[in-house]
């Protein structure tokens, strides 16, 4: 048998002591994102079966919510809304009394600048079809438009910046809506505002508990005109390019846990910018619902999966797991 008298790897997988000190990956608690949904007129948090553990809550019990997560260190929450009416302008969504920029005024007032908020930026929980932007007749069918939809998109994003979002997160994957964003933003006076843009996200069907929960499913049809092809991995750059290009601040890949090699080849081609992974609803109930059925471990694989995409190269995490991850990572990781 030969041997490498010089060359053990397990000299540093001795103990746990020596583990921790050379491990290359260190999750953090400043860089998970909490996701929160506001439901508009609900008067108590509501559970949402398909994915346990996660309420939808009502505006005026979020600073209670944020206190609570604030105290175990979080502090990037991103914002969904559920709005009490719809149409096919998605109106709720840029009304100054909308769900999301009363929520977005009343942290803001609670908490001032010890917390960043995001605002998911999209019309799908706006409007009656649940599409990501304005919907017009085609022949016998019908087609998002991509261009109508983008004035919508901009009014939109200037709300909930004059609502108070540090941070606008464009959803809807529409062609130019993050150009059409930082325009309206810089025109209006809100040139610190900065755009996480949804760069990468695939047309999943990881989401769908997260339609559960917004109430945000297709009325007809598909989002696979204006989401991408799971088959493709190389177009993953060029979205991200073109984001940049047209004034993202921070790129996303969405899902994580699914896309791992993407996230890994955005990281490689763009490494100045700061990458955030979106560890969606279908993911975290996947992991919920084994951990709920006794098989598999929790805490582990929770642990073991969202450090999988910090060393894809994920920078931030968003994540449905965001409170229980920081008591963990305060406990110490099990590996
Ligand atoms: C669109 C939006 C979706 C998610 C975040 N923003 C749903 C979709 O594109 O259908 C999904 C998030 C998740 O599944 O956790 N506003």
């Amino acid at each position: 048998m030969v041997t490498f008298p010089t060359h053990r790897p397990r000299r540093l997988r001795r103990n746990k002591l020596i583990r921790d000190s050379v491990a290359e990956t260190t999750l953090a608690v400043e860089r998970l994102i909490v996701p929160l949904f506001v439901r508009d007129g609900a008067s108590e948090p509501e559970p949402i079966p398909s994915m346990p553990g996660v309420s939808r809550f009502p505006i005026d019990y979020l600073s209670k919510v944020v206190q609570s997560d604030l105290d175990l260190g979080l502090r990037n929450f991103i914002l969904f809304g559920i709005p009490s009416y719809k149409d096919d302008l998605a109106s709720s969504a840029y009304a100054k009394d909308g769900v999301i920029q009363r929520s977005l005024r009343q942290l803001r007032e609670t908490f001032g600048d010890k917390i960043l908020l995001y605002a998911d930026e999209c019309t799908d929980e706006y409007t009656a079809h649940g599409h990501c932007g304005i919907v017009r007749r085609s022949g016998q069918g019908y087609v998002v438009d991509n261009d109508e939809s983008l004035r919508v998109h901009a009014n939109i994003a200037l709300s909930q910046a004059e609502a108070g979002a540090d941070v606008i997160a464009p959803s809807s994957m529409m062609d130019g809506v993050v150009g059409a964003i930082r325009r309206a933003l810089d025109q209006n006076g809100f040139q610190e505002t900065a755009i996480m843009a949804y760069s990468a996200k695939y047309a999943s069907t990881f989401y769908s508990p997260f339609r559960d929960a917004a109430y945000s499913k297709p009325a007809f049809g598909d989002r696979r005109s204006y989401q991408m092809d799971p088959r493709n991995g190389a177009e993953a750059i060029r979205e991200v390019a073109l984001d940049i290009e047209e004034g993202a601040d921070m790129v996303m890949v969405k899902p994580a846990h699914t896309y791992l090699d993407v996230v890994r080849s955005v990281k490689e081609a763009f490494p100045s910018y700061p990458l955030v992974a979106y560890h969606v609803s279908g993911e975290y109930s996947l992991l919920k619902a084994a951990a709920m059925n006794g098989w598999i471990d929790e805490r582990t694989a929770v642990l073991e999966v969202t450090t999988a995409i910090a060393r894809a190269g994920a920078d931030m995490i968003i994540t449905y797991y965001a409170e229980q991850l920081a008591k963990w990572i305060r406990e110490g990781v099990p590996f």
